[in-house]
């Protein structure tokens, strides 16, 4: 059997749109075992449970990448990464497929060729990076070779996910936005993306506080979710910065100390009684796979 663990991740940080990227300690748990069905998929939800199915997709695509056999599959979802928030759901499932696959065929790709795969699916790399680096990673693509480094955040910092009960469509949040930007707005933007890294490692929230104004997306975003207002205002009365958590729904508030955190937490789940408000830390982990068993040779095709 093997069991990949794999985190969700909070994409762009505000001003590092498709850039920037953190691993939260919200994690999927995906097991793969060999099946007498073609294909079987245990605890995702219904819809899911088709060959369609993105973490199937990956394992599928990995093997053909490698050209190998696809073997008959039992593949058993355990999540806590809700589906189409903005906490990277899809980049659990294409990573977790993908690095399946990579212990089954015992294939021995390193963390950069899984996330070169992984950024092909996915379109962009920054959810796919911190699933599989852990931490804050900020990837460039030069041609479609992605390069990436790791950040530190500071433990002075506190975060709290608020997730609506809706959904937001990433193609829908992609596509609201407008095809070019000025240059001094592309000034603006890369200063702050820059300094972002600086805020979080440093746990400098008056600096965070300058620099999560993004110009980029979240203006045209925040109309998708209806209660973005809101929801920033909650969090500026606990003294805290907000950030639209990858394409949304999800909002990210961020903390400095920890009574604010759990204050926000409280005050949030009391006036959003349907939302799922949780108090979340960095994951220094990427993705982490356990293979018991040797069974791939004997795996029916
Ligand atoms: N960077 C991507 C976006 C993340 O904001 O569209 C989507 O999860």
């Amino acid at each position: 059997m093997i069991r990949v663990s794999v985190p969700a991740t909070t994409a762009n940080l505000g001003v590092g749109y498709d850039v920037l990227g953190m691993a939260l300690d919200l994690k999927a748990r995906f097991t793969f075992e060999p099946s007498t069905q073609k294909l079987e998929i245990i605890g995702d939800e219904p819809a899911f449970a088709t060959p369609e199915n993105l973490i199937y997709r990956a394992f599928v695509t990995f093997a053909d990448a490698i050209h190998q056999p696809v073997p008959n599959l039992r593949i058993t979802v355990d999540s806590d990464v809700p589906s189409a928030r903005g906490l990277g759901s899809s980049a659990t499932c294409v990573v977790g497929g993908l690095a399946a696959a990579n212990a089954w065929f015992h294939a021995g790709w390193d963390q950069a060729a899984l996330l070169k795969l992984a950024t092909q699916l996915e379109g962009h790399p920054d959810n796919a990076a911190p699933a599989i680096y852990g931490q804050v990673c900020a990837t460039i693509l030069v041609g479609d070779e992605p390069i990436v480094r790791q950040y530190p955040v500071s433990q002075q910092l506190h975060f709290v996910v608020l997730i609506p009960p809706y959904a937001v469509s990433t193609e829908e949040a992609r596509n609201i936005l407008p095809a070019t930007m000025s240059y001094a707005d592309a000034a603006y933007q890369m200063g702050r993306c820059v300094l972002m890294t600086r805020a979080l490692a440093d746990g400098d929230l008056a600096l965070l506080r300058q620099v999560a104004q993004d110009r980029m997306h979240e203006p045209y975003r925040a109309k998708l979710i209806p209660d973005y207002q809101a929801a920033r205002q909650e969090t500026a009365a606990h003294d805290g910065v907000l950030l639209i958590s990858g394409s949304g729904s999800t909002m990210l508030a961020i903390i400095g100390d920890a009574a604010g955190a759990e204050q926000l937490q409280k005050a949030a789940a009391q006036r959003w009684p349907e939302w799922q408000v949780r108090i979340v830390t960095p994951s220094e982990q990427g993705e982490q796979v356990v293979k018991t068993g040797d069974f791939s040779e004997k795996a029916e095709h």
